[in-house]
């Protein structure tokens, strides 16, 4: 009976081949299911770096595939112990976005703790399933499907479905399409997180760049401060930062530099020694990180009280070059959480710099004092050359600064400004005594040689590089607008303006002090006749910049 055995097994192979059929067609539509969702996370991940909104398009991916009442996606704490609602979708975020849940709590809580998968059709009759946590948010659960994510092996968060839509239940094929798609945002997650830590990194060090450069560039310490404290506080991503600087005579700080909302109303508040955070790093010579205010008796609440600033938590660092203390520097309220270790340590770095560049500036002001003290007692040598000229050049700088202050000279150009009205006569050193005590009747030689000390002056300073910018001023202080004066006979522009300035003071002082010959003719007379050569001899601008200076003075 070959035939009918034949014919058996033909038609047995096609039976067994259409019983297959479903599977097979179930099979090729989940694994072109998988492809497809592999195909998305792929444009997801290609779509941006940064972690939220690549997050949320994931999580949308998430509950088109599985239809739920709500996805979401809740990513464990630094310290492991909670559980926090990032992305939520579907009709419950409002209410469970950005809570918490304990580690080991709930479904979600003991899918993180242990990193087992579950899924939940009935979670009445779920030990495992907290109805507090449904409760306190008001939503109905039914049904719950809940895969971890993990990074290198560890959990890092979960990915939770509530509720499948259509009152269907979760089966095998979700469960393992949303592990498939959770192990794809682990990496998502982790590659987001290092590249954000990377950006981070470049962030702060070209900040410390940026702030050493300008450390380096520039002496204004104020500005230097402000900078280096606005950077802190922006890179360590805190809400404000300060510089207390310490009096050593009251034995307290001060603000120097304060920022953030309120950085003004700050201002006027002193911290006694040895009081508050700032007091401790100061007396300890030590960095103090405070995580919590409240819990820190340290804290000294005064300066929040006037300021109506609420202190949160604190990094406290001392300023101490060369292991003096200066002052104190404080960044606080770290947002959204707590200071690091990372924090601590660029503030440290940054605080170091600030420190820097205020030791920088005492030094720089110290040595400019001493020079400018240097330069006073050679010019006090040349107007010792004459009685009548004594004081002459510190008068004449005293005029010229007046007139720069009304005119609104910034620091530079004020103290360029200084420095050549206390140099302008510096040419006089080498004029006999002879001819610079002779009252009058000058002869053309002896009237000459008078004529020559502005270059005279003005070739001393040149082989001084630092002088340099103040040879137009000497050179030129007895030019006149008309042309008139000497050494060069410039007019109008073509005179430098610090020789214009000085000229008013210059002429000034010789008329309203007393000569060999004559007395001072007084404030009122020699106003009189600046103005009347005004125009002619001296910039008109000038003169009555000088004039109202001249009153502002008597009225003092
Ligand atoms: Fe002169």
């Amino acid at each position: 009976m070959p035939a009918p055995k034949k014919k058996k097994t033909v038609h047995g192979a096609v039976s067994r081949r259409m019983a297959l059929m479903p599977t097979a067609k179930s099979e090729l539509s989940s694994l072109k299911m998988k492809l497809k969702v592999l195909q998305r996370v792929n444009e997801i991940a290609a779509s941006t770096f940064d972690v939220q909104p690549l997050l949320d398009r994931a999580m949308d991916l998430v509950t088109e595939i599985a239809p739920s009442e709500a996805g979401s996606l809740l990513l464990l704490s630094s310290d492991r112990t909670t559980l926090k609602f990032s992305i939520v979708k579907g009709s419950a975020s409002a209410k469970l976005e950005g809570l918490e849940i304990p580690v080991g709590q709930g479904i979600a809580g003991w899918v993180a703790k242990t990193g087992i998968p579950l899924t939940v059709n009935d979670v009445a009759s779920e030990p495992k399933w907290k109805k507090e946590i449904a409760d306190n948010v008001d939503f109905p659960t039914r049904s719950i499907l809940c895969v971890p994510l993990k990074s290198r092996a560890e959990v890092i968060g979960v990915v939770e479905l509530i509720n499948k839509l259509r009152d269907e239940d979760y089966n095998d094929d979700d469960l393992e399409i949303i592990e498939l798609l959770g192990a794809h945002l682990s990496t998502l997650i982790e590659n987001s997180r290092l590249y954000s830590e990377a950006r981070e990194k470049v962030e702060r060090i070209s900040a410390m760049a940026e702030t050493s450069a300008l450390i380096s560039s520039s002496l204004d310490v104020k500005r230097v401060l402000e900078t280096v404290m606005n950077v802190a506080k922006d890179v360590i991503d805190a809400e404000a930062s300060s510089i207390f600087l310490y009096d050593e005579e009251k034995h307290e700080f001060f603000f120097e530099i304060a920022t953030g909302d309120a950085g003004d109303a700050v201002k006027q508040i002193r911290v006694p020694w040895g009081k508050g955070m700032v007091g401790w790093a100061a007396e300890h010579m030590q960095t103090l990180l405070v995580p919590d205010v409240t819990k820190d008796p340290r804290f000294y609440s005064k300066v929040d009280e006037k300021s109506k600033f609420q202190t949160r938590n604190a990094i406290t660092v001392p300023l101490k070059p060369k292991n003096k203390l200066i002052g104190v520097a404080q960044v606080l309220n770290k947002k959204g959480g707590l200071f690091s270790r990372e924090d601590v340590e660029l503030f440290e770095t940054l605080a170091r710099q600030a420190a820097v560049a205020i030791e920088n500036a005492s030094l720089y002001t110290d040595l400019q004092e001493l020079f400018l003290n240097s330069i006073r007692t050679v010019v006090s040598l040349i107007d010792a050359k004459d009685d009548y000229t004594a004081g002459h050049s510190s008068r004449v700088t005293q005029y010229a600064l007046m007139i720069a202050d009304q005119l609104g000279y910034d620091t530079e150009n004020r103290k360029r400004l200084e420095l050549a009205a206390l140099l302008h006569d510096v040419g006089k050193i080498g004029m006999p005594d002879a001819i610079l005590k002779k009252p009058s009747g000058l002869t053309a030689e002896e009237f000459a040689i008078v004529k020559d000390h502005p270059n005279k002056g003005a070739e001393a300073l040149e082989p001084i590089k630092q002088m340099k910018a103040i040879i137009p001023g000497v050179r030129y202080h007895h030019e006149k607008l008309d042309g008139k004066g000497y050494p060069a006979g410039l007019s109008g522009d073509q005179v430098p303006m610090d020789a214009q300035i000085i000229c008013v003071g210059d002429s000034y002082d010789a008329m309203n002090s007393d000569r060999p010959y004559r007395k001072g003719l007084g404030m009122e007379e020699s106003v009189r006749r600046l103005r009347q050569d005004s125009g002619t001899q001296f910039n008109p601008k000038l003169v009555e910049a000088f004039v109202s200076a001249l009153e502002n003075e008597e009225k003092k």
